[in-house]
């Protein structure tokens, strides 16, 4: 496999991957993760699923109660032993490691793809970068899922600093007290809908107080 593009990303993910979930404990989101653990599966409802980026697998159990079958992959062996720990069915769920700018054959045509909390983690050049490759990867007509945070004072953790480009960046602790620097941004509205223009005959966006959800029917 080529160099990893964002080589502290992909490091930061395997050092967390055993303490990833607690992510999803946070009580002041778990009506909002209720909702979406609903809305999500049914927006992929039937459709054979590629996902990028998948981790531990949280998402991906959810997806395949309803997907035709999904192909979850990552680019870390760690998080992918976590998400196979699941021992989600063989029938519905292969767990693959991928990266992301680079899938190949894995999930090629799919009808439906899903990432979660990975837009966040893309600078502009590699967000159109990935787009443009999930727009060659899938189907014509396939439909795109993309959940991320909305910034939350008090919930999400502090924005660090912002480079001249305009990314913003967050300091992330682990259990163990190493610090990892991790390019996170928040899109607007008006920048989801304009990245995604060159690639979606339809999208739209779906908020609650923590989240976001873009749903885009590729052309
Ligand atoms: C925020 S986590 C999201 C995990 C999962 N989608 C979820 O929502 O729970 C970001 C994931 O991106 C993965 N990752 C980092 N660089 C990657 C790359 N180049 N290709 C594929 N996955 C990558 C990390 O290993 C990590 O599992």
């Amino acid at each position: 496999m080529a160099r990893s593009r964002t080589p502290q990303l992909e490091k930061y993910y395997a050092r967390r991957a055993a303490e990833y979930e607690r992510i999803y404990d946070k009580p002041e989101r778990q009506a909002e993760l209720a909702w979406l653990r609903e809305r999500i599966p049914r927006l992929l409802s039937r459709r054979r699923v590629f996902e990028t980026a998948c981790g531990t697998g949280y998402w991906t159990r959810e997806i395949a109660r309803k997907a035709g079958f999904v192909t979850a992959t990552d680019i870390n062996e760690p998080v992918l032993d976590v998400a196979r720990a699941k021992r989600l069915p063989a029938s519905r769920v292969r767990f693959l490691r991928a990266d992301a700018y680079v899938p190949g054959a894995a999930g090629r045509g799919a009808d439906g793809a899903f990432a979660g909390f990975w837009w966040s983690h893309l600078a502009l050049p590699d967000l159109e970068r990935w787009l443009g490759v999930m727009s060659r990867h899938l189907a014509k007509g396939a439909r795109l899922v993309a959940l991320d945070n909305r910034f939350v004072a008090g919930s999400s953790t502090p924005i660090s600093r912002r480079d001249a480009a305009g990314n913003t960046y967050q300091v992330r602790k682990l259990l163990s007290g190493e610090t990892h620097e991790i390019l996170k941004n928040f899109p607007t509205h008006a920048e989801l809908a304009h990245a995604m223009r060159p690639h979606a005959r339809e999208a739209w966006v779906e908020e609650t107080p923590h989240y976001w959800l873009l749903v885009a029917d590729l052309t």
